[in-house]
């Protein structure tokens, strides 16, 4: 039985997958880099840093790597800008009806995103009594695909990770989920989360009465 739902925040929660792609996109013009939406599907759900090593091989570049920290920071004070600018307006729709519905229903609610500015969005989304659990980009070692985020989610939210449903719209979060012995929705489409247990366009188009359906992963032994 699934007892606790676990999101991830840019691109599922709220749109600032958006701002992560145009801030990339702006760096990218600046190095000379093309840089489409198609490439940023690699950049999402893996940590500023991987990010920044993924651009420079689009655009063949090599570069020591205090300057690759300074470059990811300049991108960083970009999406910031975008991000302080942001209300509970863009919220995508439907999502603070199905957190309440979820709760409602006993489920666990968690959220896990390798983003460092997390708690901020949640804190400017006003969202942060919707989850029983944060964990972000600072709290772990390694990133998406690396199964730790969602584990330790799990861990905090005291439940097993086969009584775990994420939602995702990054490969390697989807990847991640899966690692982790997790169901998966995956948010988008079918061709870029093909190994999602279900694909769903929308985060606000999840149906709680699915959770009933989904196949739970056999629990696995613990370590
Ligand atoms: C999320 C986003 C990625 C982003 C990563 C790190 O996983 O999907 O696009 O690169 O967080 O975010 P940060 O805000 O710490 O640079
Ligand atoms: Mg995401």
């Amino acid at each position: 039985m699934i007892k606790a739902c676990i999101f991830d925040l840019d691109g599922v929660i709220v749109d600032t997958a958006r701002y992560h792609f145009l801030a990339w996109k702006r760096l990218a013009a600046e190095l000379g880099i093309p840089f489409t939406e198609a490439d940023n599907e690699r950049l999402k759900g893996v940590s500023r840093l991987r990010s920044m090593e993924i651009l420079l091989e689009l655009g063949h570049i090599t570069m020591a790597r205090d300057e690759q920290e300074r470059l990811a920071n300049k991108k960083n004070g970009w999406f910031v800008e975008y991000v302080e600018r942001m209300t509970p307006a863009e919220i995508f729709p439907g999502v603070p009806a199905l957190l309440q519905d979820l709760r409602r229903r006993g489920q666990l609610i968690g959220l896990a995103s390798s983003s460092k500015n997390a708690p901020r969005v949640i804190e400017l989304l006003g969202l942060a009594q919707a989850f029983d659990a944060i964990v972000d980009g600072t709290m772990i070692v390694h990133t998406k695909p690396d199964p730790e985020i969602f584990l330790l989610a799990a861990r905090t939210l005291n439940v097993a990770p086969h009584q775990c449903v994420v939602f995702e719209d990054a490969e390697a979060g989807v990847e991640s989920a899966l690692a982790a012995g997790m169901a998966c929705i995956g948010i988008g489409s079918k061709e870029q989360l093909p190994l999602a247990d279900r694909v769903l366009p929308a985060t606000g188009a999840f149906d709680p009465a699915m959770l009933a359906t989904l196949d739970v992963r056999q629990p696995r032994a613990t370590p």
